[in-house]
């Protein structure tokens, strides 16, 4: 990921601390120090995309659930996602992705790191669906899809991406999409970087994006319990924005 930091510039005490790893912050709510998070976080923000590279070389990926995030497997069995086409973008060891695709959706699983895309490969490598979904080595800062999409999942990627990246994370949505097309986020808390429902709409809002749904995920899991947020967000249209 390109790092676009004004060398020399004092940083303002919102960005000094949206830069500190969200698991000191959480250690300042009392909360047991990770230090796998920490190691993680360091290597990360140390290193430039060949951070993420490194930890996923070292099994440092303490966001792995190591099965589909329940969220999703819940609105896809309910019927509750749109169908058509749907990107994963970081999506690590791909598990959203199998969960989600079947004849009616396709997914593009995208990830920058080969590692994290062999892994995904070589774990869906039976699914009865395989047809149904894809795996890419590809940045999303950069990549083009042949077509556009009909559902963005961001899970624990828009906390992944720098702060100062967040603008072009959403320029990067609103093209990605077709106009009537959806971004459903579900998270808010970090590691790596700290994230709140203000900081999407920070940048979803001038993209013209609104929020359909913004709730507490009460499947998130663990101590992910509380601190995720699930959103749905839609492009306004002309009569949406009277409404
Ligand atoms: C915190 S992990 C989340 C992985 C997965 N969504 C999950 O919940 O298990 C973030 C992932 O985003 C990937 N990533 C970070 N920046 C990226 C970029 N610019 N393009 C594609 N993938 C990226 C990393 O390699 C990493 O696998």
């Amino acid at each position: 990921m390109d790092k676009k930091r004004d060398e020399g510039k004092e940083p303002t005490e919102k960005e000094e601390k949206e830069r500190r790893p969200s698991a000191m912050l959480i250690e300042e709510g009392g909360v047991q120090f990770n230090s796998e998070v920490q190691r993680m976080q360091q290597l990360v923000s140390n290193e430039t995309s060949g951070g993420w590279e490194s930890c996923w070389e070292q099994g440092l990926t303490p966001w792995d659930l190591g099965h589909p995030t329940p969220i999703i497997l819940h609105l896809h069995q309910t019927g509750a996602l749109p169908k058509g086409r749907a990107l994963v973008p970081g999506c690590g060891s791909g598990y959203d992705v199998v969960a989600m695709a079947c004849s009616e959706r396709y997914v593009v699983g995208l990830d920058f790191s080969p590692t994290a895309i062999e892994k995904a490969v070589e774990l869906s490598s039976s699914s009865p669906n395989s047809s149904c979904f894809t795996f890419l080595k590809e940045d999303f800062f950069t990549w083009q899809p042949p077509e556009l999409f009909d559902l963005i999942f961001d899970y624990t990627f828009f906390c992944a991406v720098e702060p100062e990246m967040r603008s072009r994370w959403a320029c990067r949505v609103q093209e990605m999409l077709k106009p009537d097309g959806e971004l459903i986020s579900d998270h808010a808390g970090g590691p790596p970087y700290k994230v709140s429902v203000s900081d999407y709409e920070e940048v979803l809002h001038p993209m013209g994006f609104k929020a359909v749904t913004i709730v507490d995920n009460e499947l998130a899991i663990g101590d992910r319990k509380g601190r995720e947020k699930f959103g749905r967000w839609k492009r306004c249209t002309d009569e949406s924005k009277h409404s």
